[in-house]
């Protein structure tokens, strides 16, 4: 009998888009692969199209806010089906930068100075808040969305007005900018999958840059750094991933800046559209998209 895999993908978030491309080259993927595929946003028949469909695996394709940071991955626990991707608690913490870099900070893995600032208080006094403890120019973001969304490089003169657009969100954080190089590690299991830079030809690798191919950002493997560098960004990866409690595939961001690396975030369920990072560079060392999708599943069963 072929196995029945749901794919789950779409939601609410600001990344649904690029969740409803990853979820769509996953399921044709799986398609090929003597699986029956089911593909399902995480909506109010959810309940029912599990039960209707008994998936043997449910393939997470989410990304974001309610499909990245725990909360879905709370609903299949009690369902009791294997999921794949890291589970409740690891995912909730690696989507919350905040908590990351305390746990980062705590363990001694460099990453940006920060504070994090509540805009409906202190939105009289920002340039003197952030001067208190950081140089501008700063980084601002939400403490948990992904892609780059709503992630902006301030100056004095805009960040009024740019930290307006982040009003939305209760708290935000505010990071020293940090130069240099735009690094990523990938993970699979307990094996580093490989690095990949990325030369964006805008300001950041923002999400034009991640996602719109005329935006021509660069992507280059292998990674130009000494053997003794990239043994340094691989033993911080491994280390992130292991002190948050990871499963599966992850990617950690870094800046590369002046011998150093800063490690912004950890990517607990890392894009597969065509653009997206993971498979290139799976495929640099060899394995194929359809290995790296059958990797996950089966690492997704062999821990339930
Ligand atoms: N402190 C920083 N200094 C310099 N660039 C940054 C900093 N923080 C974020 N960026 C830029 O913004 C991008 C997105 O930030 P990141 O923290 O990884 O959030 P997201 O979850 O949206 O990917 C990074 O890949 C990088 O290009
Ligand atoms: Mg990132």
């Amino acid at each position: 009998m072929k196995k029945r895999i749901l794919v789950l993908c779409g939601g609410i978030s600001k990344e649904r888009l690029i969740s409803l491309d990853t979820g769509k080259q996953v399921a044709n993927e799986l398609k090929k692969n003597r699986y029956t595929v089911m593909t399902c946003e995480p909506d109010h028949d959810l309940l029912k199209n599990i039960k209707r469909f008994r998936p043997n695996v449910i393939f997470n394709a989410l990304h974001g806010q309610f499909g990245e940071d725990g909360y879905i991955q709370t609903i299949l626990e009690i369902q009791k089906i294997p999921y794949t991707h890291s589970g409740v608690i690891p995912s909730s913490i690696a989507m919350d930068k905040e908590i990351s870099k305390k746990i980062f900070i705590k363990n001694k893995i460099l990453t940006p100075k920060y504070i994090k600032f509540d805009y409906k208080k202190n939105k009289k006094n920002i340039i003197k808040i952030i001067e208190k403890k950081l140089k501008f120019p700063v980084v601002i973001k939400p403490i948990n969305e992904g892609s780059s969304v709503h992630v902006y490089i301030c100056n004095k003169k805009n960040i009024v007005k740019n930290l307006k657009t982040l009003s939305i969100y209760n708290q935000i954080l505010i990071e020293e900018f940090i130069g240099g190089r735009e690094i990523q590690v990938a993970i699979m299991g307990t094996k580093t999958l490989g690095t990949i830079e990325l030369k964006p030809k805008r300001k950041f690798y923002d999400y034009e840059a991640k996602y719109n191919l005329n935006a021509k950002t660069k992507h280059i493997i292998p990674v130009n750094l000494s053997k003794k560098d990239l043994q340094k960004i691989t033993n911080i990866t491994q280390m992130a991933h292991k002190l948050i409690g990871c499963r599966g595939v992850t990617r950690s961001d870094f800046k590369f800046y002046k011998g150093k690396f800063y490690l912004l975030e950890i990517n607990t369920q890392p894009g597969m559209t065509k653009l997206s990072l993971v498979p290139e560079i799976a495929n640099y060392i060899g394995i194929s998209f359809t290995q790296l999708i059958e990797w996950i599943l089966k690492d997704a069963s062999l821990d339930r």
